[in-house]
């Protein structure tokens, strides 16, 4: 045994049962009731710091609402969600969402760097960094020379750009991204989704990332989870031994992507029967 696991396995030691020491976000026996509907049934689950999990499941399984209650936006009516082992209460700082909605989470009346420098606003950082910190957060996500350009004036993908520049503003150490590609086309889609992964190595952010289509969940995720409705509960998780970095082409045609991608069709099939 080296030292660094003698020291990890000590303090598993000190752990509820089934808890590790990696976990940066945990559910505990988490159910949620809503107008006297129980939407979500005891969801025990880890999420490593630095894991990119992806959440699959048919409409209105609770993907959406399971989301929320990491983001601190909803509170569970049993059990709890913790964040470095303490009880998620409110909305942090150094969370960032993106949600399917786009088009609406994007300010109309601002240009594209004024829907950026918001994010920073609202974190204090000084007026004189904001330029430079917002030219190079265009340039990280492709959008270079627009930040004078409404949203309204922005291609899909280009707003959609646009909200992740916003979300990285933040710094955030988690992305909570909710169908963020839902509505773009799939060229524009896979360019968005190496976006997204480059991002991730660059940053170590932990990603909970919510998607239908099950191939993506397959090409970004360390890990994908099925969520079953009525009430919504955990019923799958497979790790995704694809090795990094990703490649549209290459990694797709690899027997491992085709096996889960298989794995989870057969899932999704069965609960949406
Ligand atoms: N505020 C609410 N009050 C009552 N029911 C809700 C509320 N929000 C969501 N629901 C219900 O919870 C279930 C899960 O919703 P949601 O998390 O949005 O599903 P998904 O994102 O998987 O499509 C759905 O049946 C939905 O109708
Ligand atoms: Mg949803």
């Amino acid at each position: 045994m080296t030292a660094e696991t003698a020291v990890k396995t000590q303090t598993n030691a000190n752990l509820p049962a089934g808890q590790s020491a990696e976990a940066l976000i945990a559910f505990h026996n988490v159910s949620l009731t809503l107008g006297g509907n129980e939407i979500l049934h005891d969801i025990s689950l880890e999420i490593a710091r630095g894991e990119f999990v992806c959440v699959v499941g048919p409409s209105g399984c609770g993907k959406t609402t399971t989301l929320r209650l990491i983001a601190g936006l909803l509170h569970p009516s049993a059990g709890r969600v913790t964040f470095q082992g303490k009880t998620v209460s409110q909305p942090r700082q150094d969370v960032a969402i993106m949600f399917q909605d786009y088009g609406k989470a994007l300010l109309p009346w601002r240009t594209v760097a004024g829907n950026v420098s918001l994010a920073m606003e609202s974190l204090g950082v000084p007026k004189a960094e904001r330029p430079d910190r917002i030219h190079e957060l265009l340039v990280k996500v492709g959008l270079k020379g627009q930040d004078k350009r409404f949203p309204n004036q922005l291609s899909g993908g280009m707003q959609q750009r646009l909200q992740i520049a916003r979300c990285l503003a933040q710094n955030p150490s988690v992305l909570l991204m909710d169908e963020p590609f839902g509505a773009l086309d799939a060229m524009t889609r896979q360019a968005l989704q190496d976006e997204v992964l480059s991002i991730v190595a660059s940053t170590g952010a932990t990603v909970f990332f919510v998607t239908h289509d099950l191939e993506e969940a397959v090409y970004l995720g360390d890990r994908v989870i099925g969520l079953l409705p009525h009430p919504g509960r955990v019923a799958k998780s497979v790790p995704v031994n694809l090795p990094r970095p990703r490649d549209q082409l290459s990694s797709r045609e690899t027997p491992e992507f085709l096996h889960l991608r298989r794995e989870l069709f057969d899932f999704i099939k069965v609960a949406e029967a």
